[in-house]
């Protein structure tokens, strides 16, 4: 299985203080920071789009933009996020009719690819092409739209699927993921772990982090 990367959710942060937010995640064992990019149309929500991502990449060098793209029309953002230094651009397959040809939109920017599915979304719905294409796979554990829900066992097997078809990829879960959930993620086989509220909330963030990493590389 591919390597553990942590990749705690900003949302449950305090926006006013983004940038440092994130140092903190990244001194405290973070590799990547997931960045909840909702529109108020794929989900009913707004958080924030590419002029704060670049305000944070410019502030926190070396940042790894891991955004999780909630819009209508995952085409028409990829420049922007792009432009704003976003290093994994994940779209929903709920929100396109073709997914390949974003796909190389985003390969023609550089950009990681990601491709997520909502709670009601088979994995069946991931085709060996797309899969293919796509360097990472998120399988959400909530329905997106906000932080702080609870955890959807039955999206579990979702993930043992696609790590059965797909050995070598990234798999993400999303969604009410913490110290009590994370082992039924990773037995299933997901090695990249989103986090919001069970990391923001603790006390020892660090601690979290570790507890999530050393789960998912036993
Ligand atoms: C939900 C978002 C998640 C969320 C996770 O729409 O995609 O990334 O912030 O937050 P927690 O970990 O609190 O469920
Ligand atoms: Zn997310």
């Amino acid at each position: 299985m591919p390597r553990a990367i942590i990749s705690p959710s900003v949302l449950a942060s305090d926006f006013g203080q983004l940038s440092a937010e994130c140092t903190r995640m990244i001194k405290g064992g973070a590799e990547w920071l997931h960045m909840d990019v909702m529109d108020g149309h794929f989900v009913p929500n707004i958080t924030m789009g590419a002029p704060i991502l670049a305000c944070v990449s410019k502030g926190v060098p070396g940042i790894f933009m891991d955004c999780h793209m909630m819009v209508a029309q995952p085409e028409k953002w990829v420049n922007d996020i792009a432009d704003a230094g976003g290093a994994l651009y994940c779209f929903h397959l709920e929100a396109t009719t073709d997914p390949l040809s974003v796909i190389k939109l985003i390969r023609a920017r550089n950009m990681k690819v990601g491709v997520a599915i909502s709670p009601d979304t088979p994995s069946t719905a991931i085709t060996d092409e797309v899969a293919n294409a796509a360097d990472m796979l998120l399988v959400m554990t909530v329905y997106p739209g906000r932080g702080g829900q609870k955890f959807l066992d039955r999206c579990v097997p979702k993930v043992a699927d696609l790590r059965a078809r797909f050995p070598d990829k990234d798999i993400e879960v999303d969604g009410g993921v913490g110290p009590n959930t994370i082992d039924a993620c990773a037995h299933a086989g997901s090695n990249v772990i989103v986090a919001g509220t069970a990391i923001f909330n603790a006390t020892n963030p660090e601690d979290v982090i570790a507890t999530l990493k050393a789960t998912v590389n036993s």
